[in-house]
C-alpha cells in the first residue's frame, strides 16, 4: 500500500538506490556520488538532517532568509523507496513568488507509472489536516509531467513568471483550492 512517511531507515538501501539513479525533489541538487557514500556510512545524521527546522537557506536570488515550518515526507510501498514531497506549512516572500507550498520528485526508476500523482494526492491530505486549504505550487514550463500532475489535482494556472531556478526558463504558478 501506498503511503507517506517520515524518513526511516528501513528504507534506507531502497532510498539510497534512488539517489544513484539521480531522484531529487523539484529544483533540489542531485547529490554526488561521494555525497551518497557518506550517507550510506552514516545514515542517521542525514535522516535527522531532512526534517530538522529552523536555520536559513539561501535561494538561487543569494538573500538568505529564515527557513519556514516544513516536512518531508517519503512516499513507499511496502518494502521501496518511490519518491520525496516536502511540504512547507508557510511562505515567506521567495516562496510566494518562486517556490510556493510543495516541492516533489519521484525516483527516474519508477517515473510515468502515475505516482506523481499519488504523492501529490497524499501531500494534499496532509496540508488540509493541518487546515491549509489554498495551496501555492510551481513548475518549470517545459516540465509537462509536473504541470499535468498539478491540473490534475484542480491546478489552476494564474500566471507565468520568468524562473530564477538552475534552468532559467519560465515558470508555471498554479492554485490548488482543496475543496472538503
Ligand atoms: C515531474 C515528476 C514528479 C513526474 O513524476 P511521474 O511519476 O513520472 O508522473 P506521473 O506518472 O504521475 O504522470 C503525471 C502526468 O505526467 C505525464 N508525464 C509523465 N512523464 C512525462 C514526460 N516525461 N513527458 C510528458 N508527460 C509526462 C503522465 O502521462 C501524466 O499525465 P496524464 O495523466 O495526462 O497521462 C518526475 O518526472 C520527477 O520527479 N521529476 C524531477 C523532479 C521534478 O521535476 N519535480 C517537480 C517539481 S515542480
Amino acid at each position: 500500500m501506498l503511503r507517506l512517511i517520515l524518513p526511516d531507515t528501513r528504507y534506507l538501501a531502497s532510498y539510497i538506490a534512488a539517489l544513484r539513479e539521480g531522484f531529487r525533489i523539484g529544483v533540489r541538487d542531485i547529490p554526488p556520488e561521494e555525497e551518497i557514500q557518506k550517507i550510506e556510512k552514516d545514515p542517521f545524521d542525514h535522516l535527522e538532517g531532512i526534517n530538522r527546522q529552523g536555520g536559513f537557506f539561501t535561494p538561487p536570488d543569494g538573500i538568505e532568509r529564515k527557513r519556514v515550518p516544513f516536512n518531508d515526507y517519503w512516499l513507499v510501498d511496502d518494502k521501496d523507496f518511490i519518491g520525496a514531497i516536502s511540504l512547507r506549512y508557510e511562505l515567506n516572500d521567495f516562496l510566494e513568488t518562486h517556490g510556493g507550498h510543495i516541492g516533489y520528485g519521484i525516483r527516474p526508476s519508477m517515473m510515468r507509472k502515475g505516482y506523481a500523482k499519488a504523492i501529490l494526492t497524499l501531500g494534499l491530505q496532509k496540508m488540509r489536516a493541518r487546515g491549509i486549504t489554498s495551496i501555492f505550487i510551481t513548475c518549470d514550463e517545459d516540465n509537462v509531467a509536473s504541470w499535468k500532475t498539478i491540473e490534475s489535482k484542480g491546478g489552476i494556472i494564474m500566471d507565468k513568471a520568468p524562473s530564477i531556478f538552475c534552468g532559467g526558463s519560465i515558470r508555471r504558478r498554479y492554485l490548488i483550492e482543496i475543496k472538503d
